[in-house]
């Protein structure tokens, strides 16, 4: 069978002449052709889409535009802390809505509302924190043992789903499921700090401890409400976050101010030793609604001593500067400080400076022209010049504060005359 068939190919070859095909001419419609078959046209048009959603959404062109304009750099890579790209963009789209709220996001790209835990929220600070998160649409969990906060800064909150109050100190471990921690929790003034100076420093290095254990644990984003106070009576001024400051660490101040430093240290060694998302803010001084009467803050100190027309009283010779800031201000830079990329330290202050005789005159104008001022002895370790450099925020959260002193004291006394003269208990 096989010989056969070799034969018959062999005839045919010797048979016929070779005779290679001619040249196909050019022509449209073949490509044309080729490319309607079989579906291609729509594959390329599907690989165009997908390619054109890439670029438009590739987070890396919005990050290296943040950076090159800033002029600053914070490598987070240099301390071994890298994060995956989908929390990466997620964090941006969150930080864009918090600078801009009002702005589109892409369908889809709505920020997902967070679970939050605020130490300390029962306070002045914590208690407009809470309001601002709650209002974004996140779920609040407040931590508080109640020392200087009061129930009453945040009952508007009972009973909406959104909130929960759970007294409980942060010197003792507990574990909860968050998001995001916000530790606000530690005594700020300087009368109820040194009335308790053990208590104080075990809140901010055990409470700071406790809380850096909890994020470290259910992989939260940390946020330490440091202070300015860790600059000390500073030879730096006004002072910048690269400063170290001027401490003493043996004073009646110390429980504060060095426990404010070891938990920077501390918040810090957690982020470099256990990969923890860390954020710190160093307040400077800040006034506003709710701030406790008779905390033996000076802006307090002045509105409630004018309102009961008692003479302010002045310590030292009233030369000593310091800067208010508006708390609304401050919870704008602590929100755009938790979302950003950056770990800090920041301060949060406003840089516009006032003597005490100057601040004693503006609430005078405000509450009563005829008050007087009474001179007193300095209390000790006194900084005599408080003013922040807030140049690093700006740049790189993009804040400053907005409201100036005598926008801001108004707000202030109109819920100092309401608690002091209208809702006693409420104190
Ligand atoms: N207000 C300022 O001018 C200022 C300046 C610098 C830093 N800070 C920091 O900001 C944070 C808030 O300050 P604030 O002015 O709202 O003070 P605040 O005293 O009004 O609030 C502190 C809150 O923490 C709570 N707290 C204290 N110890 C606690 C503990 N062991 N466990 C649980 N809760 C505890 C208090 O009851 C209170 O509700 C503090 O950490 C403070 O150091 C504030």
């Amino acid at each position: 069978m096989k010989q056969n068939s070799y034969r018959r190919l062999e005839g045919i070859f010797q048979d016929e002449e070779y005779a290679p095909k001619g040249a196909k001419r050019w022509s449209w419609g073949r490509p044309v052709r080729y490319i309607m078959r079989e579906q291609r046209i729509l594959f390329i048009l599907v690989g165009m889409v997908l390619a054109t959603t890439f670029f438009v959404l590739q987070p890396s062109l919005l990050l290296s535009q943040d950076n090159d304009t800033m002029g600053y750099t914070e490598n987070l890579s240099t301390i071994g802390h890298r994060r995956p790209f989908t929390r990466n963009f997620r964090d941006r789209m969150n930080h864009m809505e918090v600078l801009n709220p009002g702005a589109k996001l892409p369908l889809g790209l709505r920020r997902s509302p967070h679970r939050i835990l605020v130490t300390g929220g029962a306070g002045f600070v914590g208690s407009h924190l809470v309001d601002k998160l709650i209002e974004r649409g996140d779920s609040v969990i407040v931590l508080d043992n109640f020392f200087t906060g009061r129930k009453s800064n945040v009952k508007h909150h009972l009973g909406n789903p959104q909130f929960e109050l759970i007294r409980h100190d942060v010197v003792e471990p507990i574990l909860l499921e968050v998001d995001q921690i916000y530790h606000l929790a530690c005594p700020a003034s300087p009368v109820h700090y040194k009335h308790t100076p053990v208590k104080t420093i075990k809140t901010n290095v055990m409470g700071t401890l406790n809380m850096l254990g909890l994020a470290k644990r259910v992989g939260a984003r940390f946020l330490l409400t440091s202070t300015s106070e860790v600059y000390g009576d500073p030879f730096e001024h006004p002072q910048r976050e690269t400063y170290w400051g001027h401490v003493n660490p043996i004073g009646v101040r110390s429980c504060y101010d060095e426990g404010k430093r070891t938990a920077e240290t501390l918040t810090m060694d957690y982020h470099r030793g256990a990969n923890v998302e860390v954020r710190i803010a160093r307040i400077f001084n800040t006034y506003g609604p709710r701030m406790c009467i008779d905390d033996g803050r000076v802006v307090s100190n002045f509105v409630a001593q004018a309102l009961r027309r008692q003479p302010l009283t002045v310590y030292g010779d009233g030369k000593q500067t310091r800067s208010f800031q508006y708390v609304s201000d401050l919870v704008e830079g602590l929100v755009q400080l938790m979302e950003s990329e950056h770990i800090g330290p920041f301060n949060l202050g406003n840089p516009s400076e006032f003597t005490m005789l100057e601040l004693a005159n503006v609430v005078k104008e405000v509450i009563d022209p005829q008050a007087k001022i009474e001179f007193k002895e300095n209390t000790a370790d006194d900084p005599h010049k408080r003013k922040p450099d807030i140049t690093k925020a700006k740049n790189l959260l993009h804040w400053e504060p907005k409201i100036t002193l005598e926008k801001g004291l108004p707000l202030m006394v109109e819920d100092f005359r309401q608690r002091i003269f209208e809702d006693p208990m409420g104190l």
